[in-house]
């Protein structure tokens, strides 16, 4: 259905140009990669960040992670041990996602690979970590790890433009091209489930990633009852 494309020839040729998504290839890195350089983050840094995550539980409003204080990978731990870890702390829950913020802070060297294929095409603005949040021009880095059928809010859009990352359980994408009113009912729905097949549904395998631009309503579907992790790139 879709091939991918280069990074860096959706940035030569598609950026800003079409008001759409497209299926991409990145760098490569690994769901490891992710966890080890969150370990190995220094305690601030990880104390700071681990405070501005959230994570869901299912339909259940966000709670803060300050609630679960031990949630963050350490440094003596392999990425194995990390997930059977929080597997563990979560086993009484039905779901949860684990959306770390700001995550440029804790593993810049990730992040700069990941905007590697973009230097030189945008401007150094775009490409540059986020240092505040009333900042324009930049981008920034989130991590989500969990066990979720599917995204916790629904059908929505994001504020940026976004490079979605699969790197852990392989998903389904469902974008919604063209639909700047999509009805309420459909982007206020609880169950999102039944409207899935008005959108456009893209597998997404480990290792390979999806752009949409900030008018494209999207949500995400686990094909995987495991631990996912997937990366969010957003530039603004
Ligand atoms: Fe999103």
């Amino acid at each position: 259905m879709h091939s991918s494309i280069e990074a860096r020839d959706f940035a030569q040729t598609h950026w800003e140009k079409v008001k759409y998504f497209y299926p991409l290839l990145f760098p490569e890195i690994s769901w490891k990669e992710v966890i080890e350089g969150l370990a190995s983050a220094s305690p601030q840094n990880k104390e700071t960040c681990f405070k501005r995550s959230l994570i869901y539980f299912g339909n259940d409003k966000h709670a803060k992670l300050s609630k679960h204080p031990d949630i963050s990978p350490d440094v003596k731990e392999s990425p194995e041990k990390y997930l059977s870890r929080i597997t563990e702390v979560f086993s009484n829950e039905k779901e949860y996602l684990l959306v770390i913020n700001d995550a440029q802070i804790l593993i810049p060297e990730l992040h700069r690979k990941l905007i590697s294929p973009f230097n030189g095409i945008f401007s150094k603005e775009l490409t540059r970590p986020r240092n505040n949040k009333a900042s324009k021009g930049g981008s920034d880095l989130a991590i989500f790890i969990g066990r979720y059928p599917q995204t916790p809010i629904g059908i929505h859009k994001d504020p940026n433009h976004n490079f979605f990352i699969n790197l852990l359980g392989e998903k389904s994408i469902f974008v919604f091209p063209d639909s700047d009113d999509l009805p309420n009912d459909i982007v206020k729905s609880k169950n999102p489930s039944k409207f899935l097949y008005h959108g456009e549904k893209i597998d997404l395998e480990n290792g390979k990633a999806i752009y949409w631009h900030p008018s494209v309503w999207h949500t995400a579907e686990n094909n995987h009852s495991g631990v996912t992790v997937s990366l969010g790139l957003g530039i603004f």
